[in-house]
């Protein structure tokens, strides 16, 4: 899709459709009414006859505009003149899109950064339109033989009012470019997307970016360096596990990275622990971590941010076999830390503590990880915000801050020491399970162990990484949470 903003009058505009806003006491937008008059009236008396009521989420599609060099006119419905809230904001910009992408219109013009939104300025604002639209245009068709509903929509114009708007396009062009590449990794069948195809587009964002390089450690290295938890995860699996590490220097030489751990189990069946077989295909969603970080990472060198960023993803499957770790199994972890295994279907936290110890010889300013790391998160939480918990209350405030003015939300769980308790072992260090209570505090407890030495906070990205259900599908969260805490970053 290309994007444009124009500033020019609207007057002048030629357009093969355009959006304009209208509330639900009639008025029309501040763009809207100078195209009603231009239009000697057309929209005033199309809205006093009652053909739209103005609420969120209503559209009228006008087809036919006699003598005008605007094809069509969409009116789209805001609600009450107020200001929008920035959900209300994105429904309204969704609603308009979801319209347009079944019309047979090459290009359109859209006005609807002219209306209020609460905490939003135009670059904002025009970010959010990019985010939203690039969200509802994204097809996954890799697989089909037959073409899906072709999109004919190819360029999109958004009219503002000045140049900020270049600003929020470039942010959200980058931010849905990162969005895009976690959705697809993810949408992918876990027959294609193995760790070493994740490996290799890890490769590949290193040959488009002259910042980024990327190393792949394979098991080999990763028997030198002693990660026995890892390792004992990839057992079970015939597809050679991979630990990507990628590195973006944007920053000054010496400055510390924040560095990024992205769960990436390209299929949990959750090995000798066989998970059951309803909906087992949704487990190709456990690496949407590490597809989060591919993305975010992209989306910073993108916006060539001057910060130096490190993303390591453990990649692997968790199967069963005859090789495969087996439940009271004892691993030693990279940190030396021993592990005893009561469910191979907790894997995650063991290929994640093999990573966290690992980051540390980064020298990180913090560390955040990212994982669909337990089913008890959707129980706790649903598939609204991402469940968060860390060892520093500045670096979770940061994130709920960028959480807000993206709009990736998130919601802080308490990671008290009286759960360690749980993680008791009879025969080991720790166990790797925590019994059936409070099961993500208790997951996260368990990585607390691998993090005593830097600033860590963990997202835990079950229940917001895809949709179930018949809008089946990743959804590219928490790419859009994690760059704006990189934007703060640059800022603060
Ligand atoms: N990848 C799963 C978590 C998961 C489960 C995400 C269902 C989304 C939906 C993880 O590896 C896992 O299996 N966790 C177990 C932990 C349990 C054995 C302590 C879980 O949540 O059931
Ligand atoms: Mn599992
Ligand atoms: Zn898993």
């Amino acid at each position: 899709m290309n994007y444009s903003i124009e500033t020019n009058a609207l007057e002048t505009l030629k357009s093969d459709l355009l959006v304009v806003g209208v509330y639900s006491n009639q008025q029309l937008t501040f763009a809207a009414k100078a195209i009603d008059v231009a239009m000697n009236g057309l929209l005033t008396s199309i809205i006093n006859r009652g053909d739209i009521a103005g609420k969120l989420n209503d559209t009228l599609l006008l087809n036919v505009i006699p003598n005008s060099q605007i094809e069509r006119i969409l009116l789209v419905g805001l609600g009450e003149q107020k200001p929008l809230t920035a959900k209300n904001y994105r429904k309204a910009l969704a609603a308009a899109i979801n319209v347009v992408k079944k019309l047979n219109v090459n290009s359109i013009a859209v006005s609807l950064a002219d209306c209020d939104v609460e905490k939003a300025d135009l670059t904002l604002k025009t970010r959010q339109i990019v985010e939203v639209f690039e969200d509802a245009l994204y097809q996954f068709t890799e697989c089909k033989t037959q073409p899906a509903d072709e999109i004919k929509l190819k360029n999109i114009v958004i009219l503002a009012t000045d140049s900020t708007a270049q600003t929020g396009l470039a942010q959200g062009l980058a931010i849905s470019g990162g969005v895009r590449l976690a959705k697809h990794l993810a949408d992918l069948p876990p027959n294609i997307c193995t760790p070493t195809f994740l490996a290799q587009q890890a490769l590949t964002l290193a040959g488009t970016f002259e910042a980024i390089e990327t190393t792949i450690l394979d098991v080999a290295d990763m028997e030198k360096l002693g990660m026995g938890s890892l390792l004992g995860v990839t057992r079970g699996s015939r597809e050679p596990a991979k630990l990507i590490s990628i590195e973006y220097k944007g920053g000054e030489a010496n400055a510390k990275p924040i560095v990024f751990v992205g769960k990436g189990l390209t299929f949990d069946a959750g090995g000798i622990s066989l998970k059951p077989g309803a909906g087992m295909d949704e487990m190709k969603y456990d690496m949407c971590g590490g597809a989060a970080v591919l993305g975010t990472l992209q989306a910073a060198a993108e916006l060539n941010l001057p910060l130096n960023i490190v993303g390591l993803i453990p990649a692997t499957e968790n199967l069963p076999d005859g090789q495969a770790c087996k439940p009271g199994d004892v691993l030693t972890s990279m940190s030396g830390k021993t592990i005893e295994v009561l469910n191979t279907d907790a894997e995650g936290r063991l290929i994640l503590c093999d990573t966290l110890t690992y980051a540390k010889r980064f020298n990180p300013e913090v560390v955040i990880d990212l994982a669909t790391l337990t089913g008890a998160v959707l129980v706790a939480l649903g598939r609204v915000p991402s469940g968060l918990l860390g060892n520093d209350d500045a670096l979770c405030n940061d994130l709920i801050s960028a959480s807000e003015t993206a709009n990736d939300s998130v919601w802080r769980l308490p990671l008290w020491e009286e759960y360690q308790e749980q993680l008791k072992s009879n025969f080991a260090d720790l166990a790797n399970i925590g019994g059936k209570d409070a099961g993500t505090i208790t997951a996260a407890c368990f990585l607390a162990n691998f993090t005593e030495d830097f600033r860590w906070a963990h997202l835990d990205i079950a229940g917001t990484a895809w949709r179930t259900g018949s809008a089946k599908g990743a959804t590219g969260r928490p790419v859009p949470l994690l760059t704006q805490y990189l934007l703060n970053r640059v800022h603060a």
